[in-house]
């Protein structure tokens, strides 16, 4: 799949998430095979940049390229101020955010409330489009409700307007993460554009990215919240894809020394104090992936007060489980 100069080298991508794809986490996803890796969302509004929050989500130092930023707001001015900033503090491809379901990102309808104004979206569009000399893509969700599926429209709208490639979230913006994915309407947004098309949604493994890309005819799938606690799923799916026979199974060890080297990637990236914080999320959802009575190390897990603690114990209870492994086998 390929997005303006940019040749990804694998069509599984990891989706933008606010408070889980921070600097660390798209390095780490990266390296296990996504094939790109978009920023938390950063609002167009640069007033609010100057909060360390801001200033963490566009630092972009040792991530692979193309560095991808996502921007969030309604005025097309902003956003495309915000956009040339960003590319020239190395953002190589500038995503805007129409998927969103918040009523409100910073005060404003952004976000997938958009999709409701086309003549808003096509300003939008174009001004940000003319703004910088990088690619610009857009995720959306296939329509404001299920009376107002617009994605079609919306899509041949970001074609015109210079969009190179697009992301569907296979709902509304009122289903929020309810109800099945409309991959249908996913494939008949496929087959309004030419430009390179991500479905999203629901994709959990590698058979259902299969699945995905044979039914809508996608060029590349885009995973959010089965990365959590199993980031290495990039891996398997590429392997699937390759080659329906592949094991991509990773051993114990090598799962254990991914989430040591995440927790050292967290500490440095924020610091002693939300290092453990930030580091807790991710350390609760590696103990449902990988333990089978998760509760009891995850309540130890939690109580570590620094991060030397946290480390200490994270070692100690994903090196009893290498362990267990290895005296079973
Ligand atoms: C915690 C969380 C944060 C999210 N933040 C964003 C965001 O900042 N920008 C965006 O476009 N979508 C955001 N999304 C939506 C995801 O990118 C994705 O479209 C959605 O989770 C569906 O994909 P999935 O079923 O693979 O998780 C977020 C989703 C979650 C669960």
């Amino acid at each position: 799949m390929r997005i303006g100069p940019y040749v990804l080298p694998s069509p599984v991508v990891l989706a933008p998430m606010a408070g889980v794809t921070d600097r660390p986490f798209r390095i780490l996803c990266r390296k296990l095979g996504a094939g790109l890796a978009a920023s938390e969302m950063l609002t167009s509004d640069t007033r609010l940049w100057n909060t360390s929050k801001s200033r963490l989500r566009m630092s972009h130092e040792g991530e692979p390229e193309p560095r991808v930023v996502q921007l969030a707001g309604a005025d097309p001015v902003a956003l495309a101020q915000a956009a040339r900033l960003n590319v020239d503090q190395g953002a190589q491809i500038i995503d805007l955010n129409m998927g969103c379901p918040a009523k409100k990102v910073c005060g404003k309808l952004c976000g997938s409330a958009l999709l409701k104004d086309e003549s808003l979206v096509a300003r939008i569009l174009g001004t940000v489009v003319g703004a910088v000399n990088v690619p610009v893509t857009l995720k959306i969700r296939t329509g404001w409700d299920r009376e107002h599926r617009n994605g079609v429209s919306i899509a041949r709208l970001a074609e015109r307007c210079g969009i190179q490639a697009l992301a569907v979230h296979g709902r509304t913006r009122t289903d929020f993460y309810d109800g099945a994915v409309e991959y249908e309407t996913i494939r008949d947004i496929k087959s309004a554009v030419r430009i390179p098309v991500l479905a999203n949604g629901d994709i959990n493994a590698p058979q259902k990215a299969r699945e995905v890309l044979d039914f809508t005819g996608a060029d590349g799938v885009m995973i959010g919240r089965a990365s959590h606690g199993a980031p290495w799923i990039f891996r398997s799916v590429n392997t699937f894809l390759g080659s329906e026979n592949a094991d991509a199974a990773l051993s114990r060890t090598e799962v254990r020394d991914i989430i040591l080297t995440h927790l050292d990637s967290l500490y440095a990236f924020y610091g002693e104090e939300n290092g453990v914080r930030i580091a807790r999320k991710h350390l609760g959802w590696y103990c449902e992936q990988c333990f089978q009575d998760p509760v009891q190390v995850r309540r130890d897990l939690m109580g570590a007060a620094s991060t030397a603690a946290q480390f200490a114990l994270a070692g100690k209870h994903f090196d009893e489980w290498v362990l267990q492994a290895a005296q079973a086998a």
